[in-house]
């Protein structure tokens, strides 16, 4: 007995047409790569692209890397934070915030958050004590926290703010920036990223020339040339194939932005219902919609049935990180942020990607519609 077809076959992600899409021009960039046998980039093979990242991210600097995650080690690490120091984060992000915090010998303090799922800037206020030395926003989806807001506590406290803009390539608040408003900004290059590479990459952008200098020795073992260590690094660069991607990969993000963006105007035009969560639209922001989040009942319900009828969703992130077993030693119990934790049984990310079409987001749509309304 064959298997019963899907009604649907709408992919979360599909990476493979954007390989399918891109494959003649991968093949040659693997092969200039390949010929001129530079693997692990110095300097001057990633300068192109990081004076590009730059220019697009509206900083002085880019550091290219090897991941977002690095990226959010490096920064701090150059921000001197470390043991005994508090960083301020919200629990709801990808793990990588808060582990790179902790891998510092640092201590995460987690501020709760808004109902469109970003860090609240009064919780921040609030989380504040003598041992604060930096505030780390997450953009959750591409959409840029409330950074007014933010960076008038971070000035009145003294205190760094790095972007965790893993997910904000391209997003702006009120005309500035992701990456470009705090005193450093983590992108990541992950392949499920708007702007991605063909494994692991990320970038720092930053205005601080200095410091980008010592993220670039610091990326390479902490090389200030061939014969000096100036301080123990680490290997973070990016492969020279991953920047040459990146650098090709950075002249069609206007275009992927711009359907992603389209996909969600139609998801929030046909989206109305009172028992649904769809994020806002609001006149100060460009989201790029890194992911589409709706909150709904009944969320585990919905997204088996979507897996039914052949419709993929994904849930960012289903168990909030203060309640991780790894967290254990923070002391956190369930209750202590009740907006993430509820958020957490509520979120569900429908697909948003750039090869969908109308008629796929319409039919997304109208099927969750049709549960919601059961
Ligand atoms: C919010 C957030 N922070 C950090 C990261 C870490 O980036 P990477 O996977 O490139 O290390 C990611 C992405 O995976 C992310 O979504």
């Amino acid at each position: 007995m064959g298997c019963e077809m899907a009604k649907h076959d709408i992919p979360y992600v599909n990476l493979p047409a954007q390989g399918r899409e891109q494959l003649d021009d991968l093949k040659k960039i693997l092969e200039q790569v390949v010929l001129r046998g530079s693997f692990v980039g110095t300097h001057d093979d990633l300068a192109p692209l990081e004076k590009r990242l730059a220019e697009y991210c509206g900083t002085t600097e880019a550091v290219a890397l090897n991941s977002g995650t690095d990226a959010l080690f490096l920064s701090m690490k150059v921000a001197g934070i470390g043991e005994g120091d508090e960083v301020i984060t919200p629990p709801n992000s990808f793990v990588a915030s808060t582990a790179t915090i902790i891998q510092l010998g640092a201590k995460p303090v987690f501020a709760d958050v808004l109902s469109d799922q970003n860090v609240d800037p009064e919780k921040i206020a609030r989380s504040i004590t003598p041992r604060t030395k930096a505030i780390m926003p997450v953009h959750l989806t591409g959409r840029i926290c409330q950074m007014d807001e933010i960076m008038e506590v971070a000035n009145k406290h003294g205190l760094v703010v790095i972007e965790d803009a893993a997910q904000a390539i391209g997003s702006m608040y009120k005309g500035r920036l992701a990456g470009s408003i705090g005193h450093f900004g983590c992108f990541s290059a992950h392949p499920l990223k708007n702007l991605n590479a063909l494994g692991d990459g990320g970038f720092v952008t930053t205005n601080d020339k200095e410091a980008a200098a010592r993220m670039r020795r610091l990326r390479a073992h902490g090389m200030a040339d061939r014969a000096t260590i100036d301080e123990w690094g680490l290997v973070s660069r990016m492969d020279t194939l991953q920047a040459a991607v990146l650098n090709y990969r950075l002249d069609k993000l206007p275009d992927i932005i711009t359907k992603r963006r389209a996909n969600a105007a139609l998801y929030q035009k046909l989206l109305h219902h009172d028992r649904l969560y769809v994020p806002p639209d609001r006149n100060e922001e460009f989201n790029t919609f890194h992911t589409f989040v709706i909150q709904v009942d009944r969320r585990d319900e919905l997204q088996a049935h979507l897996k039914n009828i052949g419709i993929k969703t994904a849930i960012h992130y289903p168990v909030p990180i203060h309640l991780q077993p790894a967290a254990k030693a923070l002391g956190h119990k369930m209750g202590d942020f009740p907006m993430t934790e509820r958020q957490a049984n509520r979120i569900l990310t429908l697909p948003i990607n750039q090869y969908l079409t109308k008629a796929d987001v319409e039919t997304v749509a109208g099927e969750v519609l049709a549960f919601v309304n059961q």
